[in-house]
């Protein structure tokens, strides 16, 4: 992906009609600013506009230039300037690495002591060039969602909204990962906070976006606190998240691929917005013994089809099919099992189902995806 002659070489000899780039590190890297010089229709940002997923204080700026509601920010470029801005703002604190970190940049300190460490490993190096800079910024209490929008740069238009499951043990407690599940919609993000968060998150960042020469066109995943005060932004990321895609793709009605060319070629305004499915969507990660430190690779996975017999769907997210028919793992998390219903419990009782079909000795799973809302679900 850091071939970018390669890539437009490939698409010219396949007569490639669309390319939708997926993850961020081709997308900060410019893949997609090569891809169109070369005459291609491309679904993703540009460099300059994945900033908003590549430098946090890029995003932070742009906010406060805006008047976009988050979280009260320092960017600090060296260690003692971070140590002592940590003193502005007391713990509990959180502490960034300005760049790409691959989910590992960010501290949520709950002391000082560990606010910081964080700092001190921030610019020990650890994190190469993300970590060249940092962004100190409070801690915002409530709970979050995630909210995704479509857009050419100048028409933006809602694309769902989800919650994932960032810890790896149950009850959401171990380290971080990718994510081990997520479902959608979030039912906390409602249709009243969606349109605040449209309003006066994602529309003006586009618009900010275009008005300072980064027109940003693609998906916007914003990753949302919702506080007292209303929804902040505590981060985008520039791509559908995994998994929280896949629970989307799940109740997407409309033709994604009519949606992500319109996205492409600067006419989104002139089709018909995406319409999605009422019902639930719920996905279990099942992840290979060892994850996310050192995953086991090679193990089998049998039971696939009797997994999808009643509706669910598995998708597949690191696995490998042998020259033998057999399926082994090949990756982190290996597979996305979903269910859907018209609740919560509903799916994941569902996706559940699907996962104790499947055998994968070498693997494992959360058994409480979607535990907060199917208790609220309860009340
Ligand atoms: P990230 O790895 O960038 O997705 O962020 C990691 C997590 O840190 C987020 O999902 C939040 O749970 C948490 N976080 C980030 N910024 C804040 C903040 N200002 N206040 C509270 N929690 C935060
Ligand atoms: N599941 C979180 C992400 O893709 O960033």
């Amino acid at each position: 992906m850091t071939d970018h002659a390669a890539v437009i070489a490939f698409c010219e000899a396949q007569a490639i009609g669309l390319v939708v780039i997926g993850p961020e590190a081709p997308l900060v890297d410019g893949l997609a600013d090569s891809l169109r010089g070369a005459g291609l229709s491309v679904f993703g940002p540009s460099r300059g506009a994945a900033r908003l997923e590549g430098s946090k204080g890029f995003t932070k700026d742009l906010c406060e230039r805006a008047g976009i509601p988050t979280a009260a920010y320092v960017r600090v470029t060296n260690q003692a300037d971070g140590l002592s801005a940590l003193d502005g703002f007391g713990a509990p604190v959180v502490i960034k690495a300005d760049g790409l970190a691959a989910g590992k940049g960010v501290t949520v300190a709950m002391t000082m002591a560990e606010a910081q460490e964080a700092v001190r490993e921030i610019f020990s190096g650890r994190f190469g060039e993300a970590g060249a800079e940092a962004v100190i910024e409070e801690f915002l209490e409530g709970e979050e969602a995630s909210f995704f929008a479509l857009t050419d740069g100048s028409t933006i238009v809602p694309f769902g909204s989800a919650q994932d499951h960032k810890r790896l043990g149950e009850g959401d407690t171990g380290p971080n990962t990718g994510g081990m599940g997520a479902y959608s919609p979030a039912p906390v993000l409602t249709p009243a906070l969606q349109g605040e968060a449209m309003a006066r998150i994602l529309t003006p960042t586009v618009r900010a976006m275009a008005n300072e020469g980064s027109a940003y066109s693609g998906v916007l995943y914003a990753g949302l606190m919702l506080t007292r005060e209303g929804p902040k932004l505590i981060e985008y990321n520039c791509r559908f998240g995994d998994p929280e895609c896949q629970v989307l793709m799940m109740r997407l009605e409309s033709d994604l691929v009519e949606l992500l060319l319109a996205c492409a070629q600067n006419r989104l305004g002139a089709i018909q917005p995406p319409r999605f499915a009422k019902d639930v969507a719920l996905t279990v990660v099942m992840a290979a013994n060892g994850y996310p430190e050192t995953p086991e690779k090679g193990g089998r996975i049998d039971g696939i089809p009797a997994a999808q017999a009643n509706g669910a769907k598995v998708f597949h997210a690191g696995t490998t099919l042998g020259i033998d028919g057999v399926l082994t793992a090949n990756g982190g998390r290996v597979l996305n099992v979903t269910g859907t219903g018209r609740t919560v419990a509903e799916a994941q009782a569902r996706a559940y189902e699907a996962v104790d079909a499947i055998d994968f000795p070498s693997g494992f799973c959360r058994r409480d995806i979607g535990w907060r809302e199917v208790a609220r679900e309860q009340d």
